[in-house]
């Protein structure tokens, strides 16, 4: 006997509020998911995104544009709020038909009143029950709650996704949806039995073939140990990294009780795109989640889902 997770899946709360077959976000990342990424993974029957954050307005517009050529299904665009031109990103999306907006880094009542009037449904990304509420009362309609193990910039809370998850559970009552160290359909099972109505997962795609990561990138996660990552720059802005040169020149400064001005002068311009996008290992900012240690190969969307589904679809038999 196997379920079936389309039918299972119908009434989903999230997969109904985005139009989506599965109640999977493939969750947007600089330098990493642009338009094939963000296609690939909605023709699949997730919610592709592309990650705008790497991307000026003029260049995001492209990216919509060659989306919506390779996939009538849903996107959505992820926009971190902490971008100098997040209101003309907002705009351009707006006129352009994106249905999802994914909002992060910043204040959810910035922005939240405005898309949602123009239509669009707003989703917040937030790393503490506290914050959730607060997207809640910002009128947002579903809020991704991230744990530390993620991968990008995260929360200075540290809380894991097991612990985080009950607690935003508790504190709202919109839709939730998990996202942070989830690498398995076993994984996502565990996320909708502590109470998310969904997941978001960006680790496993960022190494997927149709990622705009570097293929060093791409080679250096699926080479990555339990211990490759680590919390950092939590003074400045928390981003979880993989260990390379840069890295161990911010752990060194970190500490020595370095400034916030020495942490920024290393930091410099364009670190996460000249390791991320460049390939630069050694030198470049290599942003990814802990999961990164199950990641064994560079394969293709339809398999990694495939795989979620397929393992999923064991859980619930087996459970
Ligand atoms: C390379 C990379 C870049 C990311 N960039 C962003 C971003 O621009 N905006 C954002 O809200 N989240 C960003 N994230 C977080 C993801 O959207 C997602 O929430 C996270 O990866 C989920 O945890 P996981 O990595 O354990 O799957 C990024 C993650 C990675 C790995």
């Amino acid at each position: 006997m196997t379920v079936n997770l389309t039918e299972k899946f119908k009434d989903n709360i999230v997969c109904k509020g985005l139009g989506i077959t599965y109640p999977i976000i493939q969750g947007g990342m600089i330098w990493v998911s642009g338009s094939k990424l963000a296609a690939t993974c909605s023709e699949s029957g997730i919610l592709g995104t592309i990650g705008a954050g790497s991307m000026t307005p003029e260049v995001l517009k492209e990216h919509i544009l060659k989306a919506q050529k390779l996939t009538s299904k849903p996107i959505a665009v992820n926009i971190p709020l902490l971008y100098s031109r997040c209101q003309e990103q907002i705009e351009i999306c707006l006129e352009h038909g994106v249905k999802t907006i994914i909002t992060s880094a910043g204040s959810p009542k910035k922005f939240t009143t405005l898309i949602k009037n123009a239509g669009p449904k707003v989703l917040h990304v937030t790393s503490n029950p506290l914050l959730a509420k607060k997207c809640e009362d910002a009128g947002v309609d579903m809020v991704i709650a991230e744990g530390f193990e993620a991968g990008g910039h995260n929360g200075r809370d540290e809380l894991t996704t097991m612990v985080l998850i009950p607690q935003v559970r508790k504190a709202v009552s919109i839709p939730v949806i998990a996202a942070g160290g989830i690498g398995s359909g076993q994984s996502i099972m565990a996320a909708l039995c502590l109470g998310a109505d969904g997941v978001q997962i960006g680790s496993l795609f960022a190494a997927a073939v149709e990622s705009s990561a570097h293929d060093q990138f791409k080679k250096k996660i699926t080479e990555a140990g339990y211990d490759s990552t680590r919390l950092m720059l939590k003074n400045l802005v928390p981003v979880r990294l993989l260990e390379n040169n840069f890295s161990k020149k911010v752990a060194l400064l970190e500490q020595n009780g370095a400034s916030e001005a020495e942490l920024k002068e290393l930091l410099g311009k364009g670190r996460s795109k000249l390791g991320m996008f460049d390939g630069n290992m050694e030198e470049g900012e290599l942003e990814i989640g802990q999961i990164a240690c199950s990641i064994d190969r560079v394969s293709r969307v339809s398999e990694i889902v495939g795989t979620l589904l397929s393992e999923l679809g064991s859980s619930l038999m087996r459970l």
